[in-house]
């Protein structure tokens, strides 16, 4: 508890250190309720945890934002709070995903219309099929065509066609989105997916050519029904609206001082999580092309694509880091520099956009970059400073690998070096004050 006579100052930086110490494990904690589980996304939260801090620092009708707000786990518990729920992301499966886990859906309609649409695909396949090929031949540009030839049978893709000429035609909003998302999770999906990849739901595309995937109709309506057993309205079904934005992190287009929480979690600073290889199998099919969807990859904060801007005067944490990596490699130091560069922007917009006196909670794993441990959490604690942020400090919390989605390729390497580095991640707890 914060001294007698102690200023609100001090009370903040009291209350959020406090906060921090807390068990932000939440091991055995099911992480599954209202609309949490409806797509796979690897590095996702437990919604437990943006849900303490909401719960923490926020009262009814606050605004939350998470600015990289993957597939919506705080937006989702904000909106469930009472909360206005605000997320931005420049990956559209993401946006897809979130927006759709915000919006309220009636289970016994969802179920109804799902079945008939299942129904009405079928026949179209059975009936129409030339009208269906007709169809799949005019819809993609040849790049793109090739793209789904390469890794869906031709079976596959016209089930998935059928299916989704039905999703089109319904017209609720919230009960098309909840379609889509159960569309897009027939394909990004484990082994039992309906492409030729390997385990998408782990961002690993390896084709498997003696693979015999499901049908698009029995996995759709196996996720169908998945999804509605978790929804039960009253906790599913949002008591706030919320809102996901196109725009990057580095500029929300929101005004100053009008947040009152951020929880959020960046990319890795090594790319560890290649998003966009596993999202582009869903996203061609709702009218994204190849060559669009390569663009926004090489938006993603610490892309390694070779960016044009220079990041100096980082603070001395990122610096002698980036320095100990140039020695061992040039190349992965520049993308360094880049991604703390470019967190820097994004940690900036989060002080403009925050009320005086209110936190922003960012969770980040380390990453090892040629056997060196970047300590990312040390860099952009060291970044949020420099921008203007009092660090309260920055607790620790042990993932539970079989909830918290990571790379596969860590979770198959379980006594490797990196594998022990990796167990961990890092809740960094910053206020506002001027
Ligand atoms: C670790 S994930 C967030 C996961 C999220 N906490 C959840 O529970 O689903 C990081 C997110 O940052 C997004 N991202 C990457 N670059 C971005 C940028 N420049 N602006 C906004 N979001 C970005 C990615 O698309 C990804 O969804």
């Amino acid at each position: 508890m914060p001294a007698h006579g102690s200023s609100i100052h001090e009370q903040g930086c009291d209350r959020l250190r406090e906060a921090l110490r807390a068990d932000l494990d939440f091991h055995g904690k099911n992480g599954k309720h209202a609309t949490h589980a409806w797509h796979s996304f690897p590095a996702k939260f437990p919604p437990q945890l943006p849900q303490f801090f909401i719960e923490s620092f926020t009262v009814a009708d606050d605004i939350v934002l998470d600015p990289m707000s993957g597939s919506g786990t705080t937006l989702v518990e904000a909106a469930r709070l009472g909360r206005q729920a605000i997320g931005c992301d420049i990956d559209p499966l993401a946006r897809m995903i979130a927006a759709a886990k915000l919006l309220p859906v009636n289970a016994v309609q969802a179920l109804e219309t799902g079945t008939a649409l299942i129904q009405a695909a079928q026949r179209a396949l059975h009936r129409d099929r030339d009208q269906l090929e007709h169809a799949l031949n005019r819809r993609f540009d040849p790049k793109t065509r090739a793209f789904i030839d390469f890794w869906f049978l031709p079976q596959q893709q016209l089930e998935l066609l059928a299916l989704l000429q039905g999703i089109e035609k319904v017209q609720q909003e919230g009960l098309q989105a909840f379609f889509k998302i159960v569309f897009s999770s027939t394909i990004i999906a484990k082994s039992g997916g309906v492409s030729l990849a390997r385990d998408l739901a782990h961002t690993r595309p390896h084709k498997v050519t003696d693979k015999k995937p499901n049908s698009a109709f029995v996995e759709f309506t196996k996720r169908l029904k998945q999804n509605l057993a978790t929804h039960v309205a009253d906790t599913a079904n949002p008591k706030h609206s919320g809102r996901v934005l196109s725009t990057g992190a580095a500029s929300t287009g929101l005004p100053s001082d009008s947040v009152d929480l951020i929880v959020t979690s960046p990319p890795y600073a090594n790319n560890a999580i290649d998003y966009m290889r596993a999202h582009k199998f869903s996203l061609v099919w709702f009218g994204w092309n190849i060559d669009a969807l390569s663009r926004i990859r090489a938006r993603y904060l610490g892309h390694d694509a070779a960016g044009t801007t220079q990041f100096n005067g980082l603070p001395r944490q990122c610096e002698t880091t980036l320095t100990q990596l140039a020695e061992r490699d040039a190349k992965k130091a520049a993308a360094l520099r880049r991604y703390f560069g470019e967190m820097s922007t994004v940690i900036k917009e989060m002080w403009r956009v925050l009320k005086k006196g209110q936190p922003a909670v960012i969770v980040v794993g380390t990453s090892n970059l040629r056997g060196l441990d970047v300590e990312t959490h040390k860099g952009l604690a060291a970044l949020g400073e420099k921008v203007g942020f009092e660090l309260a400090g920055i607790g620790v919390r042990r993932l539970d690998r079989d909830k918290r989605m990571m790379p596969a390729r860590w979770g198959s390497q379980r006594h490797s070096q990196i594998e022990e580095r990796m167990h961990q991640e890092y809740v960094i707890g910053l206020i506002k004050f001027r």
